[in-house]
Order: C-alpha cells, then sequence, then structure tokens
C-alpha cells in the first residue's frame, strides 16, 4: 500500500508535466506508465510548441535544452496551385512564434527532471483500475514487478491519453461524447535529410494534403494524407517520395531533398471531446479527454493548457482547502478545448481532399485558401490560433 496527494496514470507530456507543476507547489504524486521509459522516450509524434507552452517549460525550469536545439519560427507556408505563401505569424500576432521541439525531447527533458528530483515514477504498471473515485480517498490498483499494488490518493489525475482507462473507468452515461471521424489518415515519415525550407509548409493539392515539417537541421518530417485504412506496407518508400514531391512541386522548380527513411507510421484523423472532464475525484487531462485532428498542431499543446489549469487548481485545493478553481477545472479547459477543436477541423478541412467530395468542395477551399493569403484579418485568424491564443 502507497500514499500519496495525487494519483497520475500515465507519463505522456500531460502526466509528466503535471507531477513535474505539482511538485514546485509541494504537492506529492506518483505516476504510472504502461510502456517502458525507453519506448515513451522513442515515440516520435507531435513537433509544433506554442509559445505559451515555451513559457510554461522555461518558467517551470525544463526550458533549457529546448531553448538550445529547438527551432524558433516565426512564420509557415501555405502552397496551393503551384505556389507558396508565407503567413508572417510573428507580425501577425505581436511578436508571437512557434518552436518545433519534438514532443519526444519534451519527456525526455520531464522524465530526467522527475527523476533528478527523487520522484516516484513507475514504469512497466500493469492492470491499472480505478476505485472509489466519488468517495474521499480514491484508490488506483496496478501490478508492477511482479507484485499487486494499491495507491491511495486525494485525487487522481487521468494523463493516460486517448486509450487509457480513466475515460472508461467513469460510469457510463456519465459523460457526453461528441465525435467526429476523418475519412482519411496521415502517413507520417522522418527523414535523414536536411529540411528543403527553413519554415512548415502546409500544401493543399487535388491528389490530397502533405506537410512538410521538420525536427533538426538534419532531420526532415514529412506527412501525406492517406485513406483510413491504407496499411504502411502498401507504402514503400518510393511511392512516398513520389508522391511528396508530385504534391509539393512549385511552379518555380523547389525540390525536396530525400534521404533515408527512418521512422514510418499511420495515424488515423479524429475530433473527440468528453464534457465535463472531472468525475467525483479523478480529473481527465489531455488526450484522455480530447483529440484534435493534427492539422492544427495542438493536441500536444492543448494537453499542456489542461494541466497547467489542473495544477494551480489542486495547490490551491491542498494548501488552503479552496476547491474553487477544480470546481471550474473543466469548464476552464473546455473553453479552450473547442476553440482549438474548431481551428483544428478549420485548418482539416481547408486543406485535405475529402474521397467522394465534389468540384464545388474543390472551389470552396481554393477560395478560403486564397482570403487567408491575401486577408490581414484572414490572416490573422489563422496565425493567432496557431500559435495560440492567450485568453478564450
Ligand atoms: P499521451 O502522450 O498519449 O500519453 C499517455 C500515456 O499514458 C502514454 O505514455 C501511455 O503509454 C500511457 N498509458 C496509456 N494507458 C495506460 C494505462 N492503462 N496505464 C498506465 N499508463 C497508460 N499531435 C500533433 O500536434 N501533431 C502530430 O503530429 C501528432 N501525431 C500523433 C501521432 C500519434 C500516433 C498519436 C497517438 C498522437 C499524435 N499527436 C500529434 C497528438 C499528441 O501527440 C497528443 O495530443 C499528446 O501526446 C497528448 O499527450 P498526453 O500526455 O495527453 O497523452
Ligand atoms: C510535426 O512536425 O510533427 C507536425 C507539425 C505540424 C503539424 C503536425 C505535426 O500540424
Amino acid at each position: 500500500m502507497m500514499d500519496t496527494q495525487v494519483g497520475i496514470v500515465g507519463a505522456g507530456p500531460a502526466g509528466l508535466l503535471l507531477a513535474h507543476l505539482l511538485r514546485l507547489q509541494g504537492v506529492e504524486s506518483v505516476v504510472l506508465e504502461a510502456r517502458d521509459r525507453a519506448y515513451v522516450e522513442a515515440r516520435v509524434r507531435a513537433g509544433v510548441l506554442e509559445q505559451g507552452t515555451v513559457d510554461l517549460l522555461s518558467e517551470a525550469g525544463v526550458g533549457d535544452r529546448l531553448h538550445r536545439e529547438g527551432l524558433v519560427h516565426q512564420g509557415l507556408e501555405l502552397r496551393f496551385d503551384g505556389r507558396g505563401h508565407r503567413i508572417d505569424l510573428s507580425e501577425l500576432t505581436g511578436g508571437r512564434a512557434i518552436t518545433v521541439y519534438g514532443q519526444q525531447e519534451v519527456v525526455k527533458d520531464l522524465i530526467a527532471a522527475r527523476l533528478d528530483a527523487g520522484g516516484e515514477l513507475l514504469f512497466e504498471v500493469d492492470g491499472v483500475t480505478l476505485h472509489d473515485l466519488e468517495g474521499e480517498a480514491p484508490t488506483v490498483r496496478f501490478r508492477h514487478e511482479g507484485s499487486e499494488e494499491e495507491l491511495r490518493c486525494a485525487v487522481v489525475a487521468g494523463c493516460d491519453g486517448f486509450h487509457g482507462v480513466c475515460r472508461e473507468a467513469i460510469p457510463a452515461g456519465t459523460l457526453s461524447v461528441y465525435e467526429r471521424e476523418y475519412p482519411f489518415a496521415w502517413l507520417g515519415i522522418l527523414a535523414e535529410v536536411a529540411p528543403s525550407s527553413e519554415e512548415l509548409i502546409y500544401c493543399y493539392h487535388e491528389r490530397g494534403f502533405a506537410l512538410h515539417s521538420m525536427r533538426s537541421p538534419r532531420l526532415t518530417r514529412l506527412y501525406l494524407q492517406c485513406a483510413p485504412d491504407d496499411d504502411v506496407a502498401e507504402w514503400p518508400d518510393d511511392r512516398i517520395w513520389d508522391e511528396l514531391r508530385t504534391r509539393l512541386a512549385t511552379d518555380d522548380q523547389w525540390t525536396l531533398g530525400e534521404g533515408p527513411i527512418v521512422e514510418k507510421g499511420i495515424t488515423p484523423m479524429r475530433s473527440f471531446v468528453v464534457e465535463p472532464l472531472r468525475f467525483g475525484r479523478v480529473f481527465l487531462a489531455g488526450d484522455a479527454a480530447h483529440i484534435v485532428p493534427p492539422t492544427g498542431a495542438k493536441g500536444l499543446n492543448l494537453a499542456v493548457a489542461d494541466v497547467r489549469v489542473l495544477s494551480e487548481a489542486l495547490g490551491a485545493w491542498f494548501a488552503q482547502g479552496d476547491s474553487a478553481g477544480l470546481d471550474a477545472y473543466s469548464e476552464t479547459c473546455l473553453r479552450r478545448v473547442w476553440r482549438v477543436q474548431h481551428f483544428s477541423w478549420w485548418m482539416t478541412s481547408m486543406l485535405h481532399r475529402f474521397p467522394g467530395g465534389d468540384p464545388f468542395d474543390g472551389r470552396l477551399q481554393r477560395s478560403q485558401l486564397r482570403y487567408v493569403c491575401s486577408s490581414r484579418a484572414a490572416a490573422t485568424t489563422l496565425a493567432e490560433n496557431y500559435v495560440g491564443l492567450e485568453l478564450v
């Protein structure tokens, strides 16, 4: 039997950052993770950090490597009909910017900070179940290193991602689910080659969306819209490069650098929200509570925004018995969640080819793209959402 103040399920960005922010306020927690450390540190996912995410990580003392190695971008490119159009993010948002820094690097930095501080972080736990969620002392049961364990806590934080157990532990009928599935997916690759552009390129093409991103001066991250039921085996390297060259081609002969593909994966596209984000003493944060399609680069940033609110609310509750923040947690977070849902849906709808769509759809998409690239008001809408709104 172990006792702690906050039992945190999941050592993704949400769970690890929550543990770190709580420790800074003197609140104890135990983090339980199903996978091993090497696995979570190598998992390639998001890469774009909003200004507010970077500021929070810096203030929390885990931003040193991020500042050394992260790539600060002040603009991005929208490419369609063979031409690129730059959106000047910083000029349109009073100097704000995004930083390209892989999610797994954030995870490595947070794990190092946790272990340096002597905090409890258990990898390879199995069979996590939640109990007594409506009482004063909820418990988390699990197996670790061959023995059955029970963690008694004051609060459980469900940070275990979309496929986790915490959301499912809440009685059926308590949560409302809002969901949309898209009729396409993203094939993502990591290639050992210098990026072919200094900034991200979001490309609309009649064969489907393509995205040029990066991880470092020697690693390029690229994505292609594909069918939701495609298997990576259907995408040999040559086919991927052919398709990327075709979709990203410009009238002025821009060339895409190619190199060995070191990672390949397919991600389904979905919008998903449960409401509320709380049941009794369990609080859901990050992907456990909501999923956005990756087109707006928001998933990780939204997880960070949730745990910022949750850590402050828990800090006030443990220190002063003030429950106002916890009572408002769900409503506070859901305002940002829905803003980001709309933005991600809008970017996704503007940039992808919808199977079965008719020429009318394509005309609307091109008109919207031209409008964003020619109207300062429309470009500002994209820019302020992309770098992250301070107030929602
Ligand atoms: P997660 O990172 O999912 O962390 C949850 C953690 O809980 C994991 O470590 C998991 O192993 C653990 N866990 C799960 N179940 C249990 C259990 N029962 N017991 C204990 N531990 C458990 N966003 C973008 O912006 N751009 C992208 O390109 C992008 N690509 C993505 C690709 C994939 C395949 C996925 C799944 C997501 C992607 N996202 C992307 C979204 C972004 O990565 C997530 O929004 C972000 O990881 C959310 O962090 P989180 O901590 O809430 O959840
Ligand atoms: C990435 O670099 O992985 C990335 C960038 C922008 C997105 C999604 C993913 O919108």
